[in-house]
């Protein structure tokens, strides 16, 4: 099978890695150092679950690498809409682009550019970065990528990307019954995760053990839930239950990557994050209001680091 990892970055580059292993071919897209780092020595993955090394095509040119079977888009959400313009060389008939990114908006807005067929959706649980151009670092996470496609249909080319995935070592393959209930069931951890870290700057211990902020922690996630199923998703109720027992077992000096872009001077996600949890509550009429404090408290922070 022919690949594409449209941002070969923690998340793009992990798969990359662990698909070109199991003995696809696997093109990578990126740019800037890392691109060079990776044309002129390869891709370096160092992982909890076992380190590799493979040298494999990279380029920044999607025309040079022409229609694949599967794309997976794994750039950050801010790059969504100006990655996706340039996704079109890379598409055949059926090509699927598997967006593995944060948020729940992301297949919409690559399917403005390319269209609903050749859109899948995907959500990855792991903790991966560049460690330095050339080289991913995957520190913790199960590995596990839950995908499908938007309509829920049991399609040929799903299957088949399905078999691939659960046969590479490193990846835990999980093809969903309904990958939007998947999409929205981390984009609620995601918000109260990233928002809480973010706007106290303290890590997850801290916030768990005072009474207030576990509360709000909890209240984002049930926000956000709320939303999900004004929506017609069908995520069950328990899901903030269900995360808050999860969360107990996290490591107390865990942040988030939002954490990390806020207090690093970089880009934040705030748009695909709490910014999008604001449209969509506008759009349906729920009340998200822990929801808006993290938007507004984030948002001077997203406009001067943007
Ligand atoms: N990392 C994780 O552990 C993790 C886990 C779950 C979900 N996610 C989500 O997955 C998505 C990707 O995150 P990530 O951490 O993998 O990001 P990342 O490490 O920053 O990788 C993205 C890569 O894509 C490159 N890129 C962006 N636009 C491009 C373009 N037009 N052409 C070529 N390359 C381009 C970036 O280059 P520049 O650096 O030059 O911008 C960067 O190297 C995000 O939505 C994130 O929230 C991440």
């Amino acid at each position: 099978m022919k690949f594409a990892v449209f941002g070969a970055g923690g998340v793009g580059g992990y798969l990359g890695a662990r698909l070109a292993d199991a003995g696809h071919e696997v093109h990578l897209i990126a740019r800037g150092e890392h691109l060079d780092a990776l044309q002129s020595s390869g891709l370096r993955v160092e992982s909890v679950v076992g380190d590799t090394a493979v040298d494999l095509p990279a380029t920044d040119d999607p025309a040079e690498v022409g229609p694949c079977d599967y794309v997976f888009f794994c750039v950050k959400s801010y790059d969504t809409r100006e990655a996706a313009a340039d996704l079109v060389p890379l598409l055949g008939s059926d090509t699927a682009v598997v967006s593995f990114q944060n948020g729940v908006d992301n297949e919409a807005w690559l399917a403005e550019e390319i269209g609903d067929d050749h859109v899948a959706g995907g959500v990855a649980y792991i903790f991966s970065t560049i460690k330095e151009p050339g080289a991913v670092e995957h520190t913790g996470g199960p590995a596990r990528f839950v995908f499908g496609e938007l309509d829920g249909e049991r399609t040929a080319r799903i299957e088949a990307l399905d078999e691939a995935l659960s046969a590479a070592e490193g990846i835990e393959a999980v093809l969903a019954e309904d990958v939007r209930v998947e999409l929205w069931r981390k984009f609620c951890l995601i918000c109260a995760q990233a928002g809480m870290t973010a706007t106290t700057r303290l890590p997850l211990g801290e916030i768990r053990e005072t009474e207030a902020s576990w509360e709000m922690y909890r209240r984002l996630m049930a926000e956000v839930s709320a939303v999900a199923r004004a929506e017609g998703v069908d995520l069950p109720e328990t899901v903030v239950d269900e995360w808050s027992e999860f969360v107990q077992d996290l490591d107390p000096g865990m942040y988030s990557s939002l954490h990390y872009d806020l207090t690093h001077g970089k880009r934040l996600e705030l748009d695909a994050l709490h910014g999008s949890v604001v449209r969509h509550a506008t759009d349906v009429g729920v009340d998200v209001p822990m929801n808006e404090a993290v938007d507004a408290i984030l948002r001077p922070w997203a406009d001067r680091n943007a």
